[in-house]
This record gives structure tokens, sequence and C-alpha cells, in this order.
């Protein structure tokens, strides 16, 4: 039976899942209110990804002279930078246009409030309008959190939307937060040439990352001469000459901070505004998730929920996943959301990549643990295209050999980190990774000899 669904947010949740709903047979129809492919397409993943392929390159071409290449006066034109972003988020956005297009899907232009479990009532430029439908899909995303004292206004304080349309290139960027935001953005305009410093209010960078790959981490900070300002709180900021001053409270007192742009990266809530979810008697766990089953249902058996709306981690490939389950669901398979892992990936510099569990959530499920780690300077593809730091590291469980997690820093490992997704996936040993013959030269030969490296059997480093 065909059943009419709205799905309410067009993000790379809502918009995967009406393709798949559509693919199924369904009669569906999608409502956003500001931009078809969500934060991701548009002020998310893939800006930020392009402004740091500019950041990289801008780091190539000066640390060039190792290979013997020497370029003089190398400079940035910022606004023809953020020109060739925006071109690139107008061909994929209008790219999903296309694709509803191509399989008849419309999609209106407005706000969605849900009247009631069979009623969404859109405000669209022309007025308001009525949908009656089976089934809802709620994948409204997120939004940036702001601290007291740093209300985001994309001016004086920027959240990650206002870093990736700069107007002009920082002198020195404080930025709040050296979580995933924070390091990427903090690193690109490093490398783009502006004076970063961080503050942090735990102990260290990307908390909850694998600490030996923080360490990494927090060692090219230091290189790159980024200063990190851990266990200390932003407090507040006023103007200070032709730009700001900072408080941060730490435990030895207050310091001040003097910048002249300030990015807020603190973390994203989800996000339900206006949406009618109290009226609807749906009720929400702190900071505001939804809570699902399985299927993506949540209390009400009709009205679904996927993506950042549903909780962590708040990723991309997390939502779109959810959004095929629901879709599935919905045209009747027996389909449920029983994913062993997601992979994490952070395209800082060098990247970190992980998926599957700890090494202290692995302690913590029972498992004894064997650790193979290859590092990237063992590496002959590695040296090659000159990026010998991080390494690989495999943790599996002693007794049998399947792997439990993989936790990668270095060149390429977020493609990297493809191969371990599946083979957790698939519930693979470390010996199914060492006996597949992995291409030379390549960085994927380090995942074969981290695989080898549990064992002590690694070849191209000594293990005792
Ligand atoms: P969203 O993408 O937020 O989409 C929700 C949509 O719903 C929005 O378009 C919104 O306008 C619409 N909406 C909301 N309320 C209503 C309403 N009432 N009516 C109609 N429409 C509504 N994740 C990764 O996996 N990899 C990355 O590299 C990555 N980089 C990121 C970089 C940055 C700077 C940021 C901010 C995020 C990044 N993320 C990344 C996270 C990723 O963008 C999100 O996890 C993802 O976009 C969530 O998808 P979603 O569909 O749940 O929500
Ligand atoms: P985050 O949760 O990763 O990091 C926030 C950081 O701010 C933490 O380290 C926290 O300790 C710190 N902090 C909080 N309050 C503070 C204060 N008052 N002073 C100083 N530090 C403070 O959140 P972030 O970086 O904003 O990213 C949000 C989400 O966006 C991520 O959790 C992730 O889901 C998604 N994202 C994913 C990316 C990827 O997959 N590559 C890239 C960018 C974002």
């Amino acid at each position: 039976m065909t059943r009419k669904v709205v799905v309410i947010g067009a993000g790379p949740a809502g918009y995967v899942c009406a393709i798949r709903l559509k693919q199924l047979g369904q009669d569906v129809t999608v409502v956003e209110k500001e931009f078809l492919g969500g934060t991701c397409l548009n002020v998310g993943c893939i800006p930020s990804k392009a402004m740091i392929a500019a950041g990289s390159l801008m780091a190539k071409i000066r640390h060039g002279e190792q290979m013997g290449i020497t370029v003089q006066g190398v400079d940035i034109d910022l606004g023809k930078l953020v020109e060739w972003k925006a071109n690139i988020v107008k061909k994929l956005t209008g790219g999903i246009g296309t694709l509803f297009k191509q399989h008849g899907i419309p999609w209106m232009e407005g706000a969605a409030t849900i009247r009631d479990k069979n009623t969404v009532v859109v405000k669209t430029k022309d007025g308001e309008q009525t949908l009656a439908c089976d089934d809802i899909v709620i994948a409204t995303g997120s939004a940036p959190i702001s601290i007291p004292g740093f209300q985001i206004d994309e001016d004086e304080v920027w959240s990650s939307t206002g870093a990736l349309a700069p107007k002009k290139l920082p002198k020195h960027l404080l930025v709040i937060g050296a979580g995933v935001i924070g390091l990427e953005l903090g690193m690109m305009y490093r490398r783009l040439g502006s004076e970063v410093t961080v503050v942090e209010f735990t102990g260290g960078a990307l908390p909850g990352s694998d600490p030996d790959c923080v360490k990494v981490i927090e060692r090219t900070l230091k290189k790159s001469k980024t200063k990190l300002l851990t266990n200390h709180a932003a407090t507040g900021y006023v103007k200070h000459g032709d730009g700001f001053r900072v408080t941060a409270k730490g435990p030895k007192g207050e310091q001040t901070i003097d910048c002249d742009q300030i990015l807020c990266a603190v973390g994203r809530r989800p996000y339900a505004d206006g949406l009618g979810l109290e009226a609807l008697g749906l009720k929400t766990v702190k900071p505001g998730f939804i809570e699902v089953d399985s299927q993506m249902r949540t209390a009400i058996p009709n009205v679904y929920a996927i993506g950042d709306m549903v909780g962590q981690p708040m990723l991309a490939h997390k939502g779109s996943h959810e959004g095929l389950v629901a879709a599935a669901v919905i045209a009747g398979k027996p389909d449920e959301n029983d994913a062993r892992c997601i992979p994490s990936v952070i395209y800082t510099h060098p990247e970190v990549a992980s998926v599957g569990l700890s090494e202290v959530q692995a302690k913590e499920a029972g498992h004894e643990l064997a650790i193979g780690k290859f590092p990237f300077a063992a590496s002959g593809r590695a040296m090659t295209v000159g990026e010998t730091d991080g390494f690989i590291k495999i943790i599996a469980d002693a007794k049998t050999d399947e792997v439990l997690g993989v936790h990668m820093v270095g060149p390429e490992v977020t493609e990297l980190i493809a191969e371990a997704g599946l083979a957790i996936e698939l519930g693979a040993t470390t010996e199914d990774i060492s006996r597949t013959i992995h291409a030379h030269p390549s960085l994927t030969e380090a995942m074969m000899e981290a695989a080898e490296a549990v064992h002590k059997m690694a070849i191209h480093i000594y293990q005792k």
C-alpha cells in the first residue's frame, strides 16, 4: 500500500530518506525552510572541506622547498576562495533539486509545524498550506550553541557559518572550543595565514578522541604556533582598539587575549524550534533529542525522526543511514538500524579518523585487548607524499582476534577508515586484514601492517 509521507527538513537525513521513499513507491513531499542539502551541503561538511582543501594547498606550496619547489609571493584572494566554495555548494544543492525533479518528489519552501500526527502546516511566503499524511519524518537537524558573553551574530562572533563566509582574513582568530569545528576551522585559518588561539574548557584537544591521536594533533598545533589554552572557559569580551579583548578563566585565574575575530565552536543543539513537538505530545531528552527505536519510530508510531535531531554522533552519514532505515520501515520492509559502528572523520592537519570501540570502551565491554600500531613514518607512500606524521592503531580482542576499533591519524586517513569500518561490520579478524593483499606503494599498507603488528609480526617496523 502506498503511504503519503511528509519529510520535514532536506538535510542529508531528510533528502536521502525522501529519495529512498520514492524509490520504494511511496508518495512523499518534502518541506524545507531554508536550503536543500541542509547544514551539511550549505554551511557544514562541504563548504568546510572546500576551504580546508585551500588551506592545505597553501601549506603544501609554502613547504615545497624540501622537494626543490620554491614559490615566491604565495597569496590568497579570499573573495575568490569564498566564491569557489559557493559554486561547489550551488552545484551540489542544485543537484538535490534535480534529483527531486527526476524522481517526481515535490518540495515546498517553508517552515513546517506538526498540527497533529496526520497533519503538517507549512508557512510559505504565499501563506499557509496544510498537508494531510499517513506518516511524518522529522529531520530538522541542529543549530550552533551560543554561550553567555558570546552571542553569535556572524559578525563579531562567528559560528562555523560565519567562519565559512569570511569578508577578510582575521589577523588573530580566537576560537572557543577545541572540538571538531574549532580545530578543523582553526587549523584552516592558521594555514591560510591567520594567527590562531584556541580556548578549550577541558584538559586537551578533541575531547573523546583517541588520546594517542590527540597527542599528534596537539604536537602539530604547537609546531604551527597555534596557541591552545586548555582548562580555560571563555567568559566574555569587550571591544578593544580595532578588535576585541577576550577573557578566559582558568585554574590560575583570568587572562585576556586580544584578537580581531571570534569563532564560537562549543557544540550544536538539536533543532526543533517552531515544530510543535510539545503540542504533539512528543517528549525530548536533554539537550532536546527525540527518542526513537531501532526503526527510527518515535513514541508516536507513525512519526519518525532521523539525523542530528535524534542524538549523537551528529554526523551526516549517520543521518543518511537513519533516513534509509526509516524509508524502508515506512514502505513495509523488515529493516532496522543495526549498524555495528559509525565512522568519524576529522579534517584537521593531519586528519583523524576512527571507527568502533576506544581502548577504554573495549575494556569496559570485557575484552582482553591486543593492540597493533603502525607509524606512517615507516610507510614508503607516506614519505613520497611528504606526510609521515601519525599512525594506524588497531584494537582487537586478544582471544578471538576480532577487530574492535581502529583509530588513525595521518595522511588521507579520512579515506583509509572505510576499510576498518567494513572489517568491523563484517566481524573480520586482524588475520583477515593481514592476509588481504594491499597494493604497494599505498597508504593502505599501513592498515595491513597495523593488523600484523597486533601479533608482533609487522614487517617494516621492529617489534620485540
Ligand atoms: P541538517 O543538515 O541540519 O538539515 C536539517 C534541515 O531541516 C535544514 O535544512 C533546516 O533548514 C530544515 N528545517 C529545520 N526545521 C524545519 C522546519 N520546521 N520546517 C522545514 N524545514 C526545517 N558531518 C559529517 O559527517 N562530516 C563532516 O565533515 C561534517 N562537517 C561539518 C562541518 C560543519 C562546519 C558543521 C556545522 C557540521 C558538520 N557536520 C559534518 C555535521 C553535519 O552537517 C550534520 O550532522 C548533518 O548536516 C545533519 O543532517 P540532518 O539532515 O540531520 O540535519
Ligand atoms: P564539539 O562538541 O566537537 O566541541 C566543542 C568543544 O567546545 C569541546 O571541546 C568543549 O569542551 C568546548 N567548550 C564548551 N564550552 C566551552 C567554553 N565555554 N569555553 C571553552 N571551550 C568550551 O562541538 P563543535 O566543534 O561545535 O562541533 C559540533 C558538531 O558538529 C560535532 O560534534 C560534530 O557532530 C559535527 N561536526 C563534524 C565534523 C566532522 O565530522 N568532520 C566537522 C565539524 C562538525
